[in-house]
């Protein structure tokens, strides 16, 4: 049986208008999100990864209409939410919370937990301070793998991991549909990472929540992702199954950030290490400001043809699940959707 979206976003984009000067001319818009497609299911989970500047907050924004949507859909729950008016986008923020990177700068440091916790809760479901408030509180607290004894303690006399938990326990506070995790566990020590990915896997299982879970790095987002989207400059190059995009990479910039990641076994280990020198990994990707006319990633790319420089490639579908946007899959040797990894290392062992 098929899955039912909860969210689905179509060829949004996103564009930042620039100030403009006295006496000069109006500056080209920032094109942050550039025609980015993808789905989640309720209950599932859809890993986001790029590079800083990619575009990976700004879709979050726009997902709750607080970044400027040039062009598309965004429907949750078959609502589109880029008609609401100011009561529907109320509602709809309370059912789809974000947690931040930083959960200092996001909680208030004036507030005990019980206050930060609770907030929500007389907010949006109308509980008054109190007892009953403090008991769900309480139990909001033990949901996230922290005690009743925490009401009373302030943000400072928590850890980075405590701290993350307390952002959680306020996000679900409000029985949301959806969170957003931005970065939420970049700022974490690995061992405390891997502890909140655990927990927010156990959440989903419980209360059958989705995610978007945005990180740089593809070997977090790996283990708590049913589906992986890849960001370029605001393209989303590659999507798909999350096991796909790791084994059959249609995609040779996602095919660069794995080769980016260590990995334990030696064998795999020398296959990236020959597909990483092949890559400008140190030159810069150009400006959302500036955008070339083909496909951004030419002047990094270990496969670049000379169509790349002319003509931005098209959205084309993944053998295995997904899409992808790169020439290779039509043009040249016509991949057709297949893995880029063979081509990567041939091309490696010509150099
Ligand atoms: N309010 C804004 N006004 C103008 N440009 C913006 C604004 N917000 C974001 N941008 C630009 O949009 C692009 C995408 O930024 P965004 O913050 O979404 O990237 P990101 O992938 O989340 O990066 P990071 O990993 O550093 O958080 C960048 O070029 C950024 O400078
Ligand atoms: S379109 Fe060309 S430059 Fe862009 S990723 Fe594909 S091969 Fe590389
Ligand atoms: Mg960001």
């Amino acid at each position: 049986m098929a899955e039912t979206a909860y969210l689905t976003v179509e060829d949004l984009h996103v564009h930042f208008q620039g100030r403009k000067r006295i006496f000069q001319a109006a500056p080209p818009p920032i094109k942050a999100v550039n025609g980015v497609s993808f789905e989640i299911p309720a209950g599932k989970t859809f890993g986001l990864v790029g590079e800083s500047g990619s575009g990976k907050s700004t879709i979050a924004r726009a997902l709750l209409r607080l970044a400027p949507i040039k062009d598309g859909s965004v429907k949750v729950a078959n609502a589109e939410v880029t008609e609401f008016d100011a009561s529907d986008i109320k509602d709809y923020r309370a059912q789809v919370q974000v947690v931040f990177q930083d959960p200092y700068s996001s909680l208030n440091p004036s507030l005990v937990v019980s206050e930060i916790v609770g907030e929500l809760i007389t907010e949006h479901r109308g509980i008054p301070k109190g007892d009953e408030r403090d008991r769900m509180v309480g139990d909001l607290l033990e949901q996230v793998g922290l005690g009743r004894h925490f009401l009373e303690r302030f943000p400072y006399e928590l850890s980075g991991g405590q701290r993350q938990r307390i952002a959680i326990a306020r996000a679900l506070s409000v029985q949301p549909d959806m969170i957003i995790c931005d970065e939420a566990t970049s700022a974490l020590d690995v061992s405390i990472q891997s502890q909140v990915i655990n927990l927010l896997e156990d959440i989903q299982e419980q209360t059958g929540v989705s995610f978007l879970f945005i990180a740089h790095d593809l070997s977090v987002v790996r283990h708590i992702s049913h589906d992986v989207g890849v960001l370029y400059l605001g393209y989303l190059v590659e999507s798909g199954p999350s096991e796909r995009v790791y084994t059959e990479t249609a995609h040779p910039y996602t095919a660069m950030l794995l080769a980016a990641e260590p990995i334990p076994d030696p064998e795999r280990q020398k296959r990236r290490a020959a597909v990483r020198r092949i890559y400008q990994i140190d030159a810069e990707p150009p400006s959302p400001a500036n955008m070339p006319k083909g496909c951004p990633f030419t002047n990094r790319c270990a496969l670049v043809m000379d169509i790349c420089h002319d003509e931005m490639p098209g959205v084309t579908e993944v053998q295995g699940g997904g899409t992808t946007r790169c020439h290779l899959h039509t043009s040249g040797p016509k991949l057709n959707g297949a893995s880029v990894i063979p081509l990567l290392l041939e091309h490696s062992q010509g150099q």
